[in-house]
């Protein structure tokens, strides 16, 4: 953390880390809690999916390393904010819709468990945080992107109530929802397993198990902890 003198200082934008499993709602209330705030939210997430999307165009395998470093590498992957939601760019091509289709989301869950990869998504998203106000979700912003976030949260929620809101999601956007079920826990098992930065709860964390919760309940229970934090710097 910079050392400077208005680190203290109570009004100083902060770093919010929201970690947590597929289907936990770190993605709406991620945005939600960044637009009251007035900070920047960041969907670490869209930057894997745009990989695996490089990789699925480039006819990448999705367990050769060093090649999808390498795409890594010469791709422009772009995350741009924005009031409806983040927009997230390839090559300087808007992929934000792409990059939620099934077979992408398949994709990340894969490319992501590779560390070389990790580590330049890890680079590239310190990168993005260096003013601080933000609001970053994924699986390990909280243990390795920002160790030192003024706030960690991990977003959890039983895997059942995780699937009900996924197919209620594909519903929406008029997705066939098969398998959702047996998706989500492949998904999950390969982040709780995966050698490099495996998804789990920082030390300092704050876990909410958002099963029985509102969005709008959840939301306050954040606001509250952002609310403490302040309160304690202007101590
Ligand atoms: O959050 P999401 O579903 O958009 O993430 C897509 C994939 O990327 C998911 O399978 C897990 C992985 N991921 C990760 O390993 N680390 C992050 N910080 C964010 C996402």
């Amino acid at each position: 953390m910079s050392p400077d003198s208005t680190h203290n200082h109570p009004s100083r934008k902060l770093i919010i880390a929201i970690d947590g499993p597929a289907g936990a709602g770190k993605s709406t209330i991620a945005s939600r809690l960044a637009r009251k705030l007035d900070y920047v939210n960041l969907e670490s997430g869209a930057m894997y999916r745009a990989l695996a999307l490089q990789a699925i165009e480039n006819d990448t395998s999705f367990d050769d390393e060093p090649a999808l470093l390498k795409l890594a590498e010469a791709s422009r992957i772009q995350l741009e904010p924005t009031l409806g939601g983040n927009r997230t760019l390839l090559d300087g091509k808007d992929v934000s819709a792409r990059i939620r289709e099934r077979d992408v989301t398949e994709a990340a869950s894969r490319v992501s468990v590779h560390p070389k990869v990790r580590q330049w998504m890890v680079e590239h998203q310190r990168a993005l945080g260096a003013n601080a106000g933000i609001v970053m979700e994924g699986r390990d912003i909280g243990t390795k992107v920002f160790p030192d976030a003024d706030l960690k949260i991990f977003l959890d929620a039983d895997p059942v109530v995780r699937e009900e809101r996924r197919r209620a999601q594909q519903k929406i956007k008029g997705e066939v929802a098969a398998n959702v079920a047996a998706e989500l826990r492949e998904r999950d098992h390969r982040d709780r397993t995966r050698a490099a930065s495996p998804l789990v709860a920082a030390t300092d964390a704050e876990v909410i198990d958002s099963s029985s919760m509102s969005e709008d309940d959840v939301l306050a229970r954040i606001e509250k902890l952002v609310e403490l934090k302040r309160q304690q710097r202007s101590t």
